[in-house]
C-alpha cells in the first residue's frame, strides 16, 4: 500500500528518494511522486503510473538536499497525477505526503475549509490546507501541524514541507507505519526500513500520535502534547541482497524456491542446544492457560491460520475457532473465560488485524503475533511474538510466508502438546525435514507445473479448487493465489459442497483443480471428481504418494499427513505463477493489489 520517504543532508536528495520508492514498489502503487526543496523553495514532480514514469519527469538540474517521495495506492479519489502525491497548499508553501485514511476528512473540509479551492478528491488535501489556513491565522509551522493532526481521525503517516524552512522535515504518524532513519550527515524518513537500507540500517521505531522534527543533524521526538521522548534506535537486520531478484525473473519465483531453505531455517531457529523444539516459556504458559484460542488474520494469513487450527486442536488438544479480521469487529463472538488471540500476519502491519488486536487489548485479553517482521505493529502491540524467519516477502502474492506460518503453528502446537504431557506419535523436527526436502523435489519440477499451467488454465475464464479435509484449506490458498496474478476467476471449495450450487458453473473443459492427500477422504474427493467430470470439467488431481491412480496429473512426495499442506500449496503456487506469466500479467505487482494492506 501507500509508501513513504524523505531524506535531509548534505547529498543530492532526487536519486536517493527513486530508488527508496522502487524498494517501496513490492507494496503495490498506482501513483508516486517526489517533492525537492532548496533555497529556490520545493519542487513537486508526479505521475500516475510506474517509479519509471515518474523519473522520465524529474528534473535532473535540480539540485536539492531536502525532500519526501510517496508511491500512492488509491483509496479517496482515482489513480491520477492531480491525486498523486505530494500535495500542495494553494500558496505553494506547504508540500506533505500522507499515508493513511483521514475518516473526517469531510466534515473538516466542510468546518474549516469552505472557502478554499482544492485541486485533487483526497483527503490528503485537506491536511496540507488546513496546515496552511493555521499558519495564515498566525501559528508558527510546528503549532500549525500540531493542531492540524489534533483534528484528524483516522490513520495516517506525514511528511511534510515548509518552503521557508529548508533544514527541516515534520512527521507524524497514527496507525499507519512509519521509521526514522539516522545517518552521519543526514536523517532519513521511511514507512518500511527496506526503502532506506541503501543509505542506513540504524532506525527509529515511531509510536501513534508522536510528531517528529527531522533535521540533518537531529531527530525530536515528540508527543502531540509536546513531551520529548527518547528512544534508542535499532538496526534493521536486513541483508540488501535479500531484497534484490537476483537471477530471478520474479520475486515470486525466487520465494517459491526459497521454501525448502526457511523450513530449515525455522527449525534452527526453534531448536535449543539438545535439538528439542522450544518457543518463549511466557508464550506456553498463555497457551495452557487458555480454555479457547482465537486466530485473527487476512487472506493467505487466514488460509493458514485454518490449518494452525488442526494443529492446536489436533496435537495440543486446545479448541480453535479462526476469523477474519475485517469481519471480527462486527461479528465478535461470544468469547471464552479465557481465550488466547493469535493474530497472524506476514507483514505485522495489517489494518484489518490491528483494528481487532486493539480492540482485544482494550478488553484485557492476551495477544500473540506471529509475524515475518520483528518490531511491526501488530508484533510491537501484542504481549508476544513468534517470528516467522522468511526473510521478506516482496512479491504481492504470498508464498514463502504462508509455510512459514504454518511450519510454526505447527512448532507451538507440539511444544504446547509436550508442555502439557500429550504424547505424539511423530518428530516434528525430523517430519519437517522430510518436508524441506519433499518441496525441493517439488521446485525442481517447475517444468511439469508449467505444463500443466498451460493444459488446464492458459485459456480459461474460471477454475475451481477442491478438498476434503486440510486438502480443502489449502485449496481456498490455491485459488487465492491464481486468482490474484492471473486474473482468472478461481475458487476454493469443499469437495462435497460443489453439488449444492457451484456444480451448475461446471461447463465442458472447466478446469477443477482437486487436491487427494488425505487417505481418510481419498475416496470421497475421487468421487467428487468423478461427478464433475460428468458433466465435462477438466480435472487436474495432484495427490500424495501412496495415494496416487492414474489419472492423476501430479504426485507430491510422502510426508506427515498433518504436515501436507507445506507440500501441496508449492504446486498451486507455480501452477499460478506460470499461469500468471502465459497471460502475461505483472506476476510480482497484480493489479488493484498492495504487498501490505495498512487501511481497513
Ligand atoms: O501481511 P498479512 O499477512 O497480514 O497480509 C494479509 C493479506 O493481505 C495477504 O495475505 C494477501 O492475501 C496476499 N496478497 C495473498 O497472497
Amino acid at each position: 500500500m501507500c509508501g513513504i520517504v524523505g531524506y535531509i543532508g548534505n547529498l543530492d536528495s532526487k536519486e536517493i528518494l527513486l530508488k527508496g520508492l522502487e524498494k517501496l514498489e513490492y507494496r503495490g502503487y498506482d501513483s508516486a511522486g517526489i517533492a525537492v526543496m532548496n533555497d529556490n523553495g520545493v519542487q513537486v514532480f508526479k505521475e500516475k503510473g510506474r517509479i519509471a514514469d515518474l523519473r522520465n519527469i524529474v528534473d535532473e538540474d535540480v539540485v536539492a538536499n531536502t525532500g519526501i517521495g510517496h508511491t500512492r495506492w488509491a483509496t479517496h479519489g482515482v489513480p491520477s497525477t492531480v491525486n498523486a502525491h505530494p500535495h500542495q497548499s494553494n500558496s505553494g508553501r506547504f508540500t506533505l505526503v500522507h499515508n493513511g485514511v483521514i475518516e473526517n476528512y469531510d466534515i473538516l473540509k466542510r468546518e474549516y475549509l469552505q472557502g478554499v479551492a482544492l485541486k485533487s478528491d483526497t483527503d490528503t488535501e485537506i491536511i496540507v490546507q488546513l496546515i496552511e489556513l493555521f499558519v495564515n491565522e498566525g501559528s508558527y509551522t510546528e503549532e500549525a501541524f500540531r493542531k492540524t493532526l489534533t483534528l484528524l481521525k483516522g490513520s495516517y503517516a506525514i511528511a511534510l514541507l515548509d518552503a521557508e524552512n529548508n533544514e527541516t522535515i515534520f512527521v507524524a504518524k497514527n496507525k499507519s507505519p512509519l521509521l526514522v532513519g539516522l545517518g552521519e550527515t543526514f536523517n532519513v524518513v521511511a514507512s518500511d526500513a527496506m526503502a532506506m537500507l541503501q543509505v542506513t540500517d540504524q532506525y527509529v521505531e515511531l509510536m501513534d500520535k508522536e510528531i517528529v522534527i527531522v533535521t540533518k543533524d537531529a531527530v525530536k521526538i515528540q508527543t502531540l502534547n509536546g513531551e520529548e521522548i527518547s528512544r534508542d534506535p535499532y538496526t534493521a537486520e536486513l541483508d540488501a541482497s535479500d531484497i534484490e531478484k537476483g537471477t530471478y525473473p520474479h520475486y515470486m519465483l525466487k520465494e517459491i524456491d526459497e521454501q525448502p531453505l526457511v523450513m530449515r531455517k525455522i527449525i534452527q531457529k526453534y531448536q535449543d542446544d539438545n535439538g528439542e523444539l522450544t518457543i518463549d516459556q511466557e508464550i506456553v504458559e498463555a497457551m495452557n492457560d487458555a480454555d479457547r484460542i482465537y486466530i485473527i488474520a487476512a487472506g493467505t494469513s487466514y488460509h493458514a491460520g485454518l490449518v494452525g487450527k488442526q494443529f492446536i486442536e489436533k496435537i495440543a488438544k486446545i479448541p480453535v475457532e479462526v476469523h477474519i479480521s475485517s469481519e471480527f469487529g462486527y461479528n465478535i463472538p461470544l468469547l471464552s473465560e479465557k481465550p488466547l488471540f493469535i493474530f497472524i500476519s506476514q507483514s505485522g502491519e495489517t489494518a484489518d488485524s490491528r483494528a481487532v488486536l486493539v480492540n482485544v487489548k482494550e478488553m484485557g485479553h492476551k495477544a500473540l503475533t506471529i509475524t515475518n517482521v520483528p518490531g511491526s505493529t501488530l508484533s510491537r502491540e501484542a504481549d508476544y511474538t513468534l517470528l516467522l524467519h522468511a526473510g521478506p516477502e516482496i512479491a504481492v502474492a504470498s508464498t514463502k510466508a504462508y509455510t512459514a506460518q504454518i511450519a510454526v503453528l505447527s512448532i507451538l502446537a507440539e511444544v504446547t502438546a509436550k508442555s502439557r504431557g500429550l504424547e505424539l506419535n511423530f518428530n516434528l523436527v525430523q517430519e519437517l525435514g522430510i518436508v524441506a526436502n519433499a518441496m525441493e523435489v517439488l521446485c525442481d519440477a517447475k517444468e511439469d507445473f508449467e505444463d500443466i499451467a498451460r493444459k488446464f488454465l492458459s485459456t480459461t475464464r474460471n477454475a475451481f479448487f477442491i478438498g476434503r479435509g486440510i486438502d480443502y484449506y489449502v485449496g481456498l490458498e490455491g485459488a487465492l493465489k491464481l486468482k490474484e496474478i492471473s486474473y482468472i476467476q478461481a475458487e476454493g471449495f469443499a469437495g462435497g459442497e460443489l453439488k449444492h450450487g457451484t456444480i451448475a458453473l461446471i461447463e465442458n473443459g472447466t478446469p477443477i483443480i482437486a487436491l487427494a492427500t488425505q487417505e481418510s477422504v481419498n475416496l470421497s474427493i475421487r468421487g467428487n471428481v468423478k461427478e464433475v467430470v460428468a458433466r465435462g470439467a477438466n480435472p487436474c488431481i495432484i495427490s500424495m504418494k501412496g495415494l496416487e491412480t492414474e489419472e492423476d496429473s501430479f504426485i507430491i512426495p510422502e510426508v506427515n499427513e498433518l504436515l501436507t499442506p507445506l507440500i501441496s500449496v508449492i504446486p498451486l503456487q507455480l501452477i499460478s505463477y506460470f499461469a500468471a506469466l502465459h497471460r502475461e500479467c505483472d506476476v510480482d505487482k497484480p493489479r488493484n493489489l498492495a504487498k501490505s494492506v495498512t487501511v481497513e
